[in-house]
């Protein structure tokens, strides 16, 4: 339990406290210590239960409350009170945080709201070095061009961090028109995308989860909606309130964007803590990625979380030089994922993930590399050999290139079978 806040509750009124009750208790970093309904009591319960946060809604009658919320001050400081009210008018709001309230926010609220502003409540009490405080790390995986390995990608990224039972993870499909994580998951889902985004005010995590589907290792899927028109349902709007409700409820989610960089995507990719543009080292594929960059560029909230991924290599046909690929974009590789057509076709046929299927394949470790890298378990990026990039010149990077592609003298080839 020491990773969670134990926090107490107090709200007259059943419907309010119900679904404020649901909505904590949903919640990954919440421990509900104790619930009550009556503001004379809720003195008593806090002295008794001792918990980090107390949640007080004035709504039941804002004069009781404010009285409970000074004699709470005095009696139990140590507890941080946090204030919810439908009322957003001025003298209310400057009473109560007189009163000493650390927070006040306005009813009705996002699951969103309630996280980030725990999260402050967290760092203030405890101070922003103390690990009590569960964070969620996103990441989208972009692709250059279609069938550049983004879901491949995607589902093993996925698939790689919930091996670890510490963490809860999620994938979200966001290609929303032709989006195939779950073949590669191979399952069939009773929920999609539309049916959360639907339901999002009302779905606390046992609900969420219920509706995600989980593959046997252990990773949450939230596939794309069944038919094209219900893609009108998903915008940037209900999709900030969708990853508002994952953010809170687990450790990671991964999304799968689509390759139409539409106002969706862009908003995925503003709200996730890293993006990993996958690209493979052909003319189209990298055009593509340098009119992106260049996109990116005048974007403030995904500028710097880019990370250029080369996909793919050591596939001969068509290939442009790692060296050649870097002058074009004037950035270094954060990571390169070798060609392994054969493993990554039976992984994608047989619905099992990398890890389990093939654990000891270079394409596994590097993927398992690249997923420590973007949740930031690997500081320096790291190449193919195992070798951190920056160690390396050039010319040791063209060296490289020829392991990959087999040329005399180079470390023996991968198999680059298509
Ligand atoms: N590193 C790789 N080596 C060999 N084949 C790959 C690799 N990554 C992806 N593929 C193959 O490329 C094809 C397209 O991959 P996919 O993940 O569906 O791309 P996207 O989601 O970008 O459209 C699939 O057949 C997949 O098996
Ligand atoms: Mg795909």
């Amino acid at each position: 339990m020491s990773n969670v806040i134990r926090l107490a509750l107090v709200d007259p009124h059943d419907d309010s406290r119900e679904s404020l009750k649901s909505m904590l208790i949903g919640m990954d970093i919440v421990w509900l210590e104790a619930e009550c309904s009556r503001y004379e009591f809720f003195q008593d319960v806090v002295s008794q239960t001792n918990p980090d946060v107390g949640v007080i809604n004035l709504d039941g009658n804002p004069e009781k409350a404010i009285a409970l919320i000074e004699r709470i001050r005095v009696s139990t400081p140590d507890c941080v009170l946090l204030a919810l009210s439908k009322n957003t008018d001025g003298p209310t709001i400057l009473r109560t945080i007189r009163a000493g309230v650390c927070e006040f926010l306005t009813l009705p609220i996002e699951v969103e709201e309630v996280h980030s502003a725990l999260n402050r409540i967290q760092e203030a009490k405890f101070g922003s070095g103390d690990s009590r405080v569960r964070t969620c790390k996103m990441i989208a995986i972009a692709g250059a061009t279609g069938g550049v390995g983004c879901t491949s990608i995607a589902v093993n990224i996925g698939c790689n961090l919930a091996s670890n039972p510490e963490n809860s993870v999620a994938l979200v499909d966001l290609d929303l028109a032709l989006g195939d994580a779950d073949v590669f998951l191979d399952s069939i889902p009773d929920y999609s995308l539309l049916d959360v985004t639907e339901n999002v005010a009302r779905l606390d995590f046992q609900l969420l989860r219920k509706s995600l589907t989980k593959h046997s290792s252990g990773l949450y899927l939230l596939p794309r909606p069944v038919q094209l028109q219900e893609l009108t349902a998903i915008n940037p709007e209900s999709l900030r309130r969708v990853i508002g409700l994952l953010r809170a409820s687990f450790t990671h989610v991964v999304i799968d964007t689509s390759k139409s960089f539409s106002a969706v995507d862009l908003t995925a990719m503003e709200l996730v803590n890293e993006v990993a543009l996958i690209v493979q080292l052909d003319l189209p594929c990298l055009r593509n990625m340098v009119r992106l960059l260049m996109s990116f560029q005048e974007m403030d909230n995904i500028r710097d979380k880019v990370k250029v991924v080369v996909n793919r290599m050591g596939l001969e046909s068509g290939q442009i030089s790692l060296k050649k690929a870097r002058e074009t974009i004037g950035r270094d590789v954060f990571h390169q994922i070798p060609n392994d057509y054969r493993t990554m076709i039976e992984m994608r046929n047989n619905g099992v993930p990398l890890i389990e299927q093939a654990p000891k394949a270079p394409i596994t470790q590097s993927i398992m590399q690249l997923t420590d890298m973007l949740v930031g378990n690997v500081t320096e990026p790291i190449e193919a050999d195992g070798q951190p990039s920056k160690a390396k010149s050039v010319a040791g990077a063209a060296g490289w290139l020829n392991f990959w592609q087999g040329k005399p003298g180079a470390k023996p080839a991968a198999k680059a079978t298509t």
